[in-house]
């Protein structure tokens, strides 16, 4: 390609803005965005009124634009602008990480069949390239798993209730105060928005397309000050950390729960509102990388990277969707964790398969043990409801005993 894109965006908001900020003191590369779409008319804009429109055709039917960055904040809507924008022939850039892991393979189709090209880095992590690392670099070595801080609202929040002793909902109101957490948190603090950027990575890391309400998300809405007293003293820090695992030779777990992390893991530095990502591969070992998950110029500057690799003519290859050796999506795994819960019934209700610890103490219990991944997809609203509270230890996730155990249970989950 190698020619000045014009470009049709959607959305003038944290991201949109940043790019518009970021493409204008970019030093080395020229493209112009030719069309703003935004819906509220009542807003005042700071760039040229006549580069704002309401009207979603208006970019769309513009055969002068050859690329559309979507950078809205509504998935549905989004995915019909993308995929209206692919049939007609463009390039899309997107960072809708809810409306690609809930569109994946549409989409995936979608630029194949119209020989255009989809790219999505901001979408997963911000500005760190974990998405083309793993596409390019790390094509066909096989991973032994990838996993990390996918959210840098809980990051910010378990911060600071470890470091300055808040509970979690000080800490969630100081999250909301300095902007780091919205007003309505569900998505991040349940962990669906780590899980989408899972999918995501899944399907570059080892060819997975899977389905949001296939993979078990439990957020850290229940973290009691005894939990944090227990990580305090045993020297952990607290993560919401997404896992897709590679068990046994051919078969990939994903899940997103919150975890107790040492202090030789490199996630244990990664604080505030940071992301870290770790790459571990069959013969290059163990990769850290670290940076800004969001924001209005780091995620600015991943959708100008994207852009830019346009220019060049890149397209993802899906490489690892494209060998025929794609590994199974299993839920059939055992968890080592902790379990903090309120009365016997509780444990009673789910059952582990083995239990290491046990501390009774008048107002805090908990177990230690190995629990089946389904038991708590299966108990997963009981949890919440109950304000009991579960963390990943020592990242052990091991295949089931049973082997090929059928997933005898698979909840839909409800997706925000
Ligand atoms: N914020 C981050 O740090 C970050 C990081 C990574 C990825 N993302 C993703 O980037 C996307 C944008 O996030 P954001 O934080 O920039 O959102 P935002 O600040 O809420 O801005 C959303 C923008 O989208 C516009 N919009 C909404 N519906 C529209 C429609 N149907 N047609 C045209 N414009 C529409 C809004 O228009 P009005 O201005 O008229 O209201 C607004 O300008 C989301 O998918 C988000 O998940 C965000």
């Amino acid at each position: 390609m190698n020619k000045k894109l014009k470009i049709g965006l959607f959305g003038f908001g944290c991201v949109g803005q940043g790019l518009y900020h970021v493409l204008n003191n970019s030093t080395g590369f020229k493209a112009d965005i030719v069309k703003i779409a935004v819906i509220d008319k009542t807003k005042t804009r700071r760039v040229e009124s006549t580069l704002i429109t309401y009207n979603k055709w208006e970019i769309l039917d513009n055969s002068e634009i050859d690329v559309v960055v979507e950078l809205i904040d509504d998935a549905d809507e989004a995915f019909l602008i993308v995929s209206e924008a692919l049939k007609r022939g463009k390039h899309v850039v997107t960072a809708n990480k809810k409306m690609l892991a809930q569109h994946l393979e549409e989409l995936y189709h979608l630029q194949n069949e119209y020989n255009v090209s989809l790219l999505y880095e901001a979408s997963a992590c911000g500005s760190i390239p974990i998405i083309r690392t793993l596409e390019e670099y790390f094509d066909n070595e096989e991973l032994k798993k990838v996993t990390g801080i996918f959210n840098g609202t809980t990051n910010y929040i378990l911060t600071r209730t470890l470091a300055e002793n808040l509970s979690y909902q000080e800490a969630l109101s100081q999250a909301q105060l300095k902007g780091f957490a919205e007003s309505n948190p569900v998505n991040d603090v349940e962990g669906f928005d780590p899980k989408f950027k899972a999918i995501i990575i899944a399907l570059h890391a080892f060819g997975l397309i899977i389905k949001p309400n296939e993979v078990l998300n439990i957020g850290i809405t229940t973290l009691h000050e005894s939990d944090i007293k227990y990580a305090n003293e045993k020297g952990y820090k607290i993560k919401l950390t997404p896992h897709i695992h590679r068990i046994a030779h051919n078969k990939v777990s994903v899940f997103v729960v919150p975890s107790f992390i040492k202090s030789h893991n490199h996630l244990y530095n990664v604080d505030n509102e940071f992301n870290g990502v770790i790459v571990e591969g069959d013969f290059s070992g163990e990769q850290f990388f670290q940076g800004k998950g969001a924001g209005s110029y780091p995620t600015g500057a991943a959708v100008l990277s994207d852009i830019s690799a346009l220019s060049h003519g890149y397209k993802y290859e899906f490489k690892k969707f494209a060998q025929n050796q794609i590994p199974k999506f299993t839920n059939d795994v055992i968890l080592e964790v902790y379990f903090r819960y309120n009365s016997p019934e509780d444990l009673r209700h789910l059952q582990f398969e083995e239990i290491t610890e046990k501390y009774n103490g008048n107002d805090f219990h908990y177990v230690i043990g190995k629990i089946h991944l389904e038991q708590l997809f299966e108990y997963r609203e009981y949890i919440l409801t109950n304000h009991l509270f579960i963390s990943l230890l020592n990242e052990r996730v091991e295949l089931s005993n049973d082997g090929n155990r059928k997933t005898v249970f698979k909840k839909e989950l409800q997706i925000f």
